[in-house]
């Protein structure tokens, strides 16, 4: 009964029929939305996929982009979740709100787990972000480092319209990057988002053309590629610690962080 209802059967599905693609070229890997014809519409079995993906990125992969395919990236979690049938295989809300808070819980952190390694430090992750970014859309979005948007990429979260929270970890990127103040602006009315918005707000680092929004992706993971490896990771983690830390604690991390680099880079041996 449990498992029926929590998605087991999400874990066996294959990446291409969660509705991915997924490629690995060298250094970088790209995963791709792939069901432009449902808008890119996510299920259980899509971040369960996700998740596969991250578990298995090859080692040498440093780069990773997100992408949707047709005319939006993604338009959120699939609609059937609210009818009372659901996703065939994986439920619906009425059939999850059946469980206890702790299965429950442990359903939304697998999907979490979709979205949480694409923060790794070993990785840089950017979401190629063009059309509707909505819900679970926008959250993928937030869940990578960086945002190369095209210039009609709309942003939403619909999540409270729909009497839900957003729970696929969006709410602290969110935050980070544009304040307590412009996220509940942003989430507690659910509007839309421009690009132009979304770059003022710091959401975006750069808008583009849609036809240009591959070339701008692929030249910025060549120059994230021409730094060294190690000191990329090193420094990521430094970054991601900052806000945590005191300017003592930062400037400690700092030392031992450099002491690993220049041994790694100079010691004899
Ligand atoms: N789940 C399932 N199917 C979807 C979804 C979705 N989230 N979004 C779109 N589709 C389907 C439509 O039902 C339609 O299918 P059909 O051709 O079989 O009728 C197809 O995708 C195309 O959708 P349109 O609405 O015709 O496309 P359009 O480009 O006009 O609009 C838009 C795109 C704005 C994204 C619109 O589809 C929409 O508002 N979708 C719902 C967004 C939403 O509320 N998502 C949930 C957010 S909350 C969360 O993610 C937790």
């Amino acid at each position: 009964m449990a498992e029926a209802v929590l998605g087991g059967s999400a874990e066996d599905v294959s990446i291409k029929e969660a509705g991915l693609r997924y490629e690995v070229d060298g250094e970088i890997a790209t995963i791709t939305l792939d069901r432009p014809e449902k808008r890119n519409a996510q299920t259980f079995a899509t971040w369960s996929a996700l998740a596969r993906i991250g578990d298995d990125l090859p080692e040498q992969v440093r780069i990773v982009v997100v992408q949707g395919e047709g005319p939006s990236f993604s338009a959120g979690i699939d609609l059937r979740m609210f009818t009372p049938e659901g996703v065939p295989g994986q439920g619906s809300f009425s059939s999850v709100a059946q469980l206890d808070n702790v299965s429950f819980e442990q359903r939304i952190e697998q999907a979490q787990q979709g979205f949480l390694w694409l923060r790794r430090p070993e990785i840089v992750s950017i979401a190629a972000v063009h059309g509707h970014a909505i819900g679970a859309g926008f959250q993928l979005a937030l869940a990578c480092d960086l945002r190369i948007v095209a210039d009609d990429v709309k942003f939403c979260m619909k999540e409270p319209a729909l009497g839900l929270v957003p729970d696929l970890t969006g709410t602290k990127p969110l935050v980070d990057l544009v304040g307590t103040a412009k996220a509940i602006d942003i989430c507690l009315t659910a509007r839309f988002v421009d690009a132009q918005e979304a770059f003022r707000i710091g959401l975006a680092e750069r808008v583009v053309s849609g036809a240009e929004l591959t070339q701008a992706v692929r030249d910025k993971a060549a120059e994230l590629l021409s730094t060294n490896r190690d000191a990329a990771t090193a420094t990521k983690r430094l970054l991601q610690g900052a806000r945590g830390r005191t300017l003592e604690e930062q400037t400690a991390a700092e030392r031992v962080e450099q002491a690993a680099r220049i041994k790694a880079l100079f010691a004899v041996s």
